[in-house]
């Protein structure tokens, strides 16, 4: 599939992946979307060789101001359901994705910007940045996940606030809530997220894949996440890293992780 709205950059096992946008601050028009699950779930889904992935948006502004608004006035109940699951899907592929996804969240993350944010492993927000699910403003509610992860992260009280007043957050406040990893001045933003990458390419592959899906096994209602870590757990005792690792700490080197 050929991408009109995604620029897609490779360095070093790490890419970047950038919202291009820029005059609808980013806005996730549906062709946004499905370039988005092609990317996550065709393009980069067996890649085993990359570091991880970085979301951002185009320009200073913004990393995606939502849903775009002006696609709505042809929605009715059969197209907002299609639209809600369809994304809540994609999203879906980036939460469950088997390497780190970092958002490096560049301005203003609202509505589906924030949910984009939130499905991603980690958030590093730029001091400009702004956090909001403002759907309410427009008569209607979160629709790819944002009811959901939003209590997540920063639980009900906080939540329920914010989706009912349809309020921006700043940086510093979504750090305090425990929106995001860290805030960093705009110009490092992209060294801090390459930075949390580098680090975790230093662990085993096989274990962070299994971290990841143990997380998410937490808030799937049809699984016990503690039942899904001790199976995680056993399989990673069986892996060629396991056996690196711990004889790398038993013999005083660097673990050597292959992947396997
Ligand atoms: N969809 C489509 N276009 C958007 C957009 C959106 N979500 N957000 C901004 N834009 C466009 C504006 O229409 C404007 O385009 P024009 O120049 O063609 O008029 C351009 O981006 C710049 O925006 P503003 O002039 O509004 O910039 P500002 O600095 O005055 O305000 C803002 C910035 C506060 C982010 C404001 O643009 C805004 O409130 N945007 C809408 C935010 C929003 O409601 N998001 C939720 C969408 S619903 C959703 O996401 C549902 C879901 O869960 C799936």
């Amino acid at each position: 599939m050929a991408y009109q709205n995604l620029l897609i950059a490779e360095d070093n096992g790490i890419i970047t992946l950038t919202l291009n946008r820029e005059k609808a601050l980013n806005a996730l028009n549906q062709q946004t979307m499905q370039e988005l699950a092609d990317f996550f779930g065709n393009k980069i889904a067996d890649r085993q060789d990359i570091k991880g992935v970085i979301i951002t948006g185009a320009g200073e502004k913004a990393f995606v101001a939502g849903a775009d608004i002006k696609e709505f006035l042809a929605l009715d109940e059969g197209k907002g359901r299609d639209m809600s699951q369809k994304g809540q899907d994609v999203f879906f592929l980036i939460e469950r994705f088997h390497r780190p996804v970092i958002a490096a969240v560049n301005g203003f993350a609202l509505g589906g910007g924030c949910e984009l944010a939130m499905a991603c492993h980690m958030r590093i927000a730029s001091e400009n940045a702004r956090f909001g699910q403002p759907e309410v403003n427009l008569g209607i509610i979160p629709g790819y996940g944002g009811t959901q992860r939003l209590i997540q992260y920063i639980g009900k009280t906080k939540a329920t606030e914010l989706m009912m007043t349809g309020d921006m957050i700043n940086a510093t406040d979504a750090l305090s809530l425990g929106l995001v990893n860290y805030v960093v001045p705009q110009e490092a933003l992209m060294d801090k997220a390459i930075e949390l990458l580098e680090k975790t390419a230093t662990k085993g592959p096989i274990a962070i894949q299994k971290v990841i899906e143990s997380i998410n096994a937490y808030f799937q209602y049809d699984e016990d996440g503690f039942a899904r870590e001790v199976t995680e757990f056993g399989n990673t005792t069986t892996t060629e890293d396991f056996k690196e690792g711990a004889g790398a700490f038993i013999e005083k080197r660097k673990a050597d992780f292959k992947g396997k």
